[in-house]
């Protein structure tokens, strides 16, 4: 049985499990040198043997306990009809809708990357977790409606206060499009998934049920129904006190942490409900080397071995250094 599916199911391991969210992009030579030759970055994410290949990187030079499919969650607005492009220096811009019409039928594109999936569990070692994602759902209307990364996402707050209808209606197809895709990624061979919710902490406390809580919970529960013993990860950042709410009643596994919330915090207040991920600020990978094994080994001794899954905050930071990174895998636990 693969890692994270043993520690969700009997709670014992003999060590702490441990990959990195980005775990393979910019800071890897080995990444750059495939993106040289590729055009676009969803290019990369639709060829099966390239997204395999990059997938598989990490796992060659670090080799983490779990894999992530290389993929984005923009892919479902691209699957939706929206223009997604990846400008360099600048992030994701696409063509941004303020109704429903607008939206058309395009999934067939995601079946390159259960293709790409296919290809990278036929090569993964059992005992190794492998990872499918999708953006929440409103993380993806934040870029669906202001059309790149922005710092407060106003246009799409603004959105769904004022157009309550085009919203309902957009957050019901976005709801189908998640579930759909995360249970076609196990259909075709990841044993885990997660829902990233980037920007959950732009909402107001009291929209925070309707907008955060609701469909996230609506879309576990379509999954769960398909695949009951899926191991589902969430990691809604930035919720600071909220996490306490989402935890108690998505019906999630494991909740992924910033690095924003005191370890004390969430040991009293999350640990009971799900085993913790992530927590260490990407940051320290940039400090020397004893400083991040410290840090990493202070994380783990205070969640408690068994309960806890190694990962950072947020994504590795593209300045970080190949030879910490892998000193952190080679150190951490021990
Ligand atoms: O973690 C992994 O190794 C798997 C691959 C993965 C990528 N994006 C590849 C990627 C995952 C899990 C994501 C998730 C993702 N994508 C999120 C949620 C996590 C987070 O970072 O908050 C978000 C918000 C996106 C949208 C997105 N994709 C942005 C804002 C950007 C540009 C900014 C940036 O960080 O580069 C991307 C591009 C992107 N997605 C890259 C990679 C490796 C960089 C592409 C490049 O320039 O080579």
């Amino acid at each position: 049985m693969s890692i994270i599916k043993n520690l969700v199911e009997q709670r014992i391991l003999e060590k702490t499990p441990i990959w990195l969210m980005r775990q393979a992009g910019r800071y890897m030579p080995e990444y750059l040198a495939v993106r040289k030759n590729i055009g676009s970055f969803l290019d990369m994410c639709y060829t099966p043997e390239v997204a395999s290949e990059i997938t598989m990187q990490p796992m060659k030079k670090f080799n983490f306990d779990a894999a992530i499919i290389f993929s984005d969650i923009l892919v479902i607005p691209d699957s939706l009809g929206i223009n997604v492009d990846f400008v360099k220096d600048k992030g994701p811009v696409l063509s941004s809708i303020t109704s429903v019409s607008e939206l058309k039928n395009k999934k067939y594109k995601l079946q390159k990357i259960y293709e790409a999936i296919k290809l990278v569990s036929n090569n993964l070692d059992k005992h190794k977790s492998f990872i499918g994602f999708a953006g929440a759902p409103w993380t993806i209307l934040c870029y669906m409606i202001d059309g790149s990364s922005s710092k407060n996402f106003s246009k799409t707050k603004s959105f769904i206060k004022n157009n309550k209808k085009e919203y309902a209606k957009i957050i019901e197809i976005l709801i189908d499009s998640i579930s759909e895709h995360l249970i076609a990624q196990i259909d075709h061979g990841v044993d885990v998934v997660q829902l990233f919710d980037s920007w959950s902490g732009l909402v107001q406390p009291e929209d925070y049920y309707d907008v955060i809580i609701h469909p996230t919970k609506e879309i576990i529960s379509r999954v769960k129904k398909q695949h009951p013993n899926i191991p589902f990860i969430c990691f809604p950042r930035g919720s600071s006190f909220l996490y306490k709410d989402y935890v108690e009643n998505v019906g999630l596994d494991i909740i992924g942490v910033d690095e924003f919330v005191p370890l004390w915090w969430i040991k009293e207040n999350l640990s009971k409900h799900a085993i913790i991920q992530g927590n260490m600020d990407p940051y320290i990978l940039l400090e020397d080397k004893q400083k991040i094994i410290n840090t990493a080994n202070k994380i783990e001794t205070a969640l408690g071995r068994g309960k806890y899954i190694f990962n950072l905050g947020h994504g590795v930071l593209p300045t970080t250094n190949v030879e910490n990174v892998d000193y952190l895998r080679k150190n951490f636990g021990n």
